[in-house]
C-alpha cells in the first residue's frame, strides 16, 4: 500500500502535484536540486490548494506536504517516487542513478514524462519491473485524468498499483496498453497542434480565430463526448465519406513547422517570454492565469454534475 510519495522536481508540474496527493491523504516529501524552485514550490503549493478548495476537492485522511534539499532525506522510507525533472533522457537517467543505492528494491519509481517511452528509461534503473509512466496533465491539481503506461520491463502489477492509487484518491487513471511515444494523450494533441500550425501558416485563417473555432468547435463539446462517442454522433458514414478525401489533405509534416523554428529561433516561446503566438505583458500573464484556473474548476464543476 502506497502512503509515503517523494516528488523529484517542483517546476511546473510537481507543486500541483504534491498539493493533490497530500489532499489525498498522502505524505508526499518534495524536493528539488535548485533551492529557488523550492522556494517558488512553497508559494505555487498554496495556491494550488486554494483552487482544490474551489473545486470541492476535501482532504480524506491526514496527507502532508515536506520540503527538503536533501534527496536522501527525500526519498528513503518512500513507496512511490515521481520523477518530475526536465524532458531529457540524460538527466532522468542521472536522477535514477542517484536514487537507486537509496531506495527499497520495491519502491516503484514513476516518471512523469510527457512522451519518452518507458522502455528507454527503464534501462537506468536496477528494478526496471517497479517502473512505470505516471503522466499527468498540466494543471496537475485540477486535471483529474493521468495516464499509467508499463515499459517492456515493468510488471503488470506495478501498472494496478498505481492505477489503484490514482483511482483511490478519486482521480481518473487510464491505461495505455503500449508504450508508444507521446503515449495517447500527447499523441491525440499533438495531431491538432500539428494541423493548427499548418492552417496558421498556410495563411488559412488568423490565430485568434483558429482558437475561437477549436474551442467553442470542437473542444467544449469534446469535453462532454469524446472523439469515440464522437464517431457515433455524427455518423461512421458521415466519417467515412469526409475522411475518405480530407485525411489526404490534412498535414503529414514530420519535421518542426518552420513558423515555430522562426519563432523559438527569435526566443518568441510564448508566455514565459512574453510573446510567442501572442504577446503578453506581465499584467497579463497574471489576469489570464488566474482567469483560466477559474474556468477550468467552473467547467469541471459542472462536467462532473456539482453545479
Ligand atoms: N509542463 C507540462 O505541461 C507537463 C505536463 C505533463 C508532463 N510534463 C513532464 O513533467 C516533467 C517535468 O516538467 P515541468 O514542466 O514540471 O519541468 P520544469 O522545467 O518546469 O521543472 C523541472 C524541475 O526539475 C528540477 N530539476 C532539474 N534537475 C533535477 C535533478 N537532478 N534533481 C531534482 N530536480 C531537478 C529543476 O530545478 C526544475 O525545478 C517533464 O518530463 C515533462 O515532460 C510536463
Amino acid at each position: 500500500m502506497i502512503q509515503r510519495i517523494a516528488i523529484i522536481g517542483l517546476g511546473t508540474m510537481g507543486p500541483g502535484m504534491a498539493a493533490r496527493l497530500a489532499r489525498g491523504g498522502l505524505q508526499v516529501t518534495a524536493y528539488d536540486v535548485a533551492p529557488a524552485a523550492i522556494e517558488r514550490a512553497r508559494t505555487m503549493l498554496g495556491t494550488a490548494e486554494g483552487v482544490l478548495d474551489a473545486l470541492g476537492i476535501v482532504a480524506t485522511g491526514a496527507g502532508s506536504v515536506r520540503f527538503t534539499d536533501d534527496i536522501n532525506e527525500a526519498v528513503s522510507g518512500a513507496d512511490l517516487i515521481i520523477e518530475n525533472v526536465p524532458e531529457n533522457i540524460a538527466i532522468k537517467a542521472e536522477v535514477y542513478r542517484s536514487i537507486d543505492g537509496l531506495i527499497a528494491s520495491d519502491t516503484i519509481v514513476a516518471s512523469d514524462t510527457s512522451g519518452i517511452p518507458i522502455t528507454q528509461l527503464q534501462a537506468h534503473i536496477s528494478h526496471p519491473e517497479r517502473m512505470v509512466g505516471m503522466h499527468w496533465s498540466n494543471p496537475p491539481h485540477i486535471i483529474p485524468m493521468i495516464e499509467v503506461i508499463g515499459g517492456e520491463r515493468t510488471a503488470p502489477q506495478t501498472v494496478t498499483t498505481i492505477r489503484d492509487l490514482i483511482r483511490s484518491i478519486g482521480l481518473l487513471p487510464v491505461v495505455v496498453k503500449k508504450d508508444v511515444p507521446g503515449f495517447v494523450e500527447n499523441r491525440v494533441l499533438y495531431a491538432l497542434l500539428r494541423e493548427a500550425v499548418d492552417l496558421v501558416e498556410r495563411g488559412v485563417i488568423e490565430p485568434e480565430d483558429l482558437d475561437t473555432c477549436v474551442s467553442w468547435g470542437i473542444g467544449y463539446k469534446i469535453a462532454v463526448v469524446g472523439p469515440m462517442a464522437l464517431l457515433d454522433m455524427a455518423g461512421l458514414d458521415i466519417y467515412k465519406s469526409v475522411s475518405s478525401f480530407l485525411n489526404a489533405d490534412l498535414s503529414n509534416r514530420d519535421d518542426v513547422a518552420p513558423m515555430v523554428l522562426e519563432k523559438t529561433g527569435a526566443s518568441k516561446l510564448g508566455i514565459k517570454s512574453g510573446e510567442g503566438m501572442f504577446s503578453y505583458t506581465p499584467e497579463q500573464t497574471k489576469a489570464l492565469q488566474a482567469e483560466r484556473a477559474r474556468k477550468l474548476v467552473a467547467v469541471r464543476r459542472i462536467l462532473e454534475g456539482r453545479e
